[in-house]
């Protein structure tokens, strides 16, 4: 089987070769990310790897399609970028659907505590002889309400890490976990009274700029804002009016709605044109990395597994246990699919 991978990095490479080594594969590697344009470069590929700022709207699937590639494999959870209503019938998606819960909720908490307690700006003090304390004053997580918006597997692991804090969980999912043993309530509840706000949930037409204008006015004041899910359920206009205000008084970003543009490049020797972006990254009560919160070695072997087990079952024409389609609502709730069958069968 040939498997074209876009937008590789040297990490990526590093463990789907690994991983080949079992299966032995042909794998062709391209650092360009996959769009309408390098599309074409997959011919003769029977499948193609894509990440998540790769665009696989309409026109990169009727690129693909035309090019014979029958399968889009993603090597990560989330598939906003993928045009699903388009891809089907056409070609077949999987995705990894769990790889590592622990690394983006860990890293959820990490920059939690960096922002609270200003680790970041007292390793630059003390390493310019600077001990002073002012303008670092923390708040205490114990006993603090955290409201996690979005219950699946990182949401509930980010859960289990502020309880080991001693912080009282106030939890909206529209598929509440049954018998939680944390409270449920509205969102319009959870936005009022959370001292900390995580979004765990996916991005969809209904919770794209979930936190707006209108919503923010809800906000704790002073509530500080965590967002290691997909960028665009926050706008970003409003989070910066809400930080001048004080409404908002701390955001740490995993990810941002136009992250696609600049993220996981190094653009340090040239001006950036994104002025939401600079201006967020600002704020000395902002911090923003990369999408890097799934970066774990841990996370990183297990999409690499996943991913070849869903390219061996393709290949066997076995089902595909990680196969997604635009039947399945809200991410794998009421799929349609009959078990051990493919979400739809590829008419030539
Ligand atoms: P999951 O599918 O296990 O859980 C998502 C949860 O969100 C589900 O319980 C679902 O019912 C809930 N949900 C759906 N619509 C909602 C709404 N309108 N409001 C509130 N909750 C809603 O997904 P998982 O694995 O927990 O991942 C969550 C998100 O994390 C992914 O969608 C992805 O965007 C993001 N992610 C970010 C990574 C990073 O490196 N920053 C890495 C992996 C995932």
């Amino acid at each position: 089987m040939k498997i074209t991978v876009f937008d590789t990095k040297p990490h990526d490479r590093q463990y789907l070769e690994k991983e080949n080594e079992a299966y032995g594969y042909e794998l062709k590697f391209l650092e360009s990310r996959l769009t309408p344009d390098t599309a074409r470069l997959a011919a003769g590929s029977d499948a193609v790897c894509a990440f998540v700022n790769d665009d696989i709207g309409a026109a990169t699937i009727d690129v693909l399609v035309e090019a014979g590639v029958k399968l889009i494999a993603m090597r990560c959870a989330g598939f906003n970028n993928v045009d699903m209503r388009h891809a089907y019938g056409k070609i077949h998606v999987v995705r990894v659907p769990k790889y590592s819960p622990y690394a983006i909720a860990e890293h959820a908490m990490a920059l939690l505590l960096t922002l609270n307690r200003k680790t970041h700006r007292a390793y630059i003090r003390t390493r310019d002889h600077n001990f002073s304390l002012t303008g670092l004053l923390g708040f205490d997580l114990h006993g603090k309400t955290v409201g996690v918006v979005g219950t699946g597997q990182i949401g509930r692991c980010f859960i289990n890490i502020c309880r080991g804090f001693g912080m009282h969980v106030l939890a909206y999912d529209p598929y509440p976990v049954p018998n939680a043993d944390y409270e449920y309530v509205d969102l319009e509840t959870l936005l009022r009274h959370s001292d900390v706000i995580s979004l765990h949930c996916p991005l969809t037409a209904e919770t794209n700029h979930l936190l707006n204008s209108e919503t923010m006015k809800l906000l704790k004041p002073g509530v500080v804002i965590l967002n290691t899910s997909r960028g665009a359920l926050i706008d970003s206009q409003a989070l910066i009016e809400a930080l001048k205000s004080s409404r908002v008084g701390g955001a740490a970003l995993d990810v941002y709605e136009e992250e696609s543009e600049v993220f996981f490049e190094d653009w340090s020797d040239q001006v950036i044109q994104d002025d939401q972006l600079v201006r967020l990254i600002s704020f000395n009560n902002v911090i923003i990395t990369s999408h890097q919160a799934f970066f774990t070695r841990e996370a990183l072997a297990k999409i690499a597994e996943v991913t070849f087990l869903n390219l061996k079952q393709f290949n066997a024409h076995e089902a595909l246990e990680n196969e997604i389609c635009y039947r399945c609502p809200e991410y794998g709730k009421g799929c349609h699919k009959e078990k051990g069958k493919p979400c739809f069968v590829i008419r030539n």
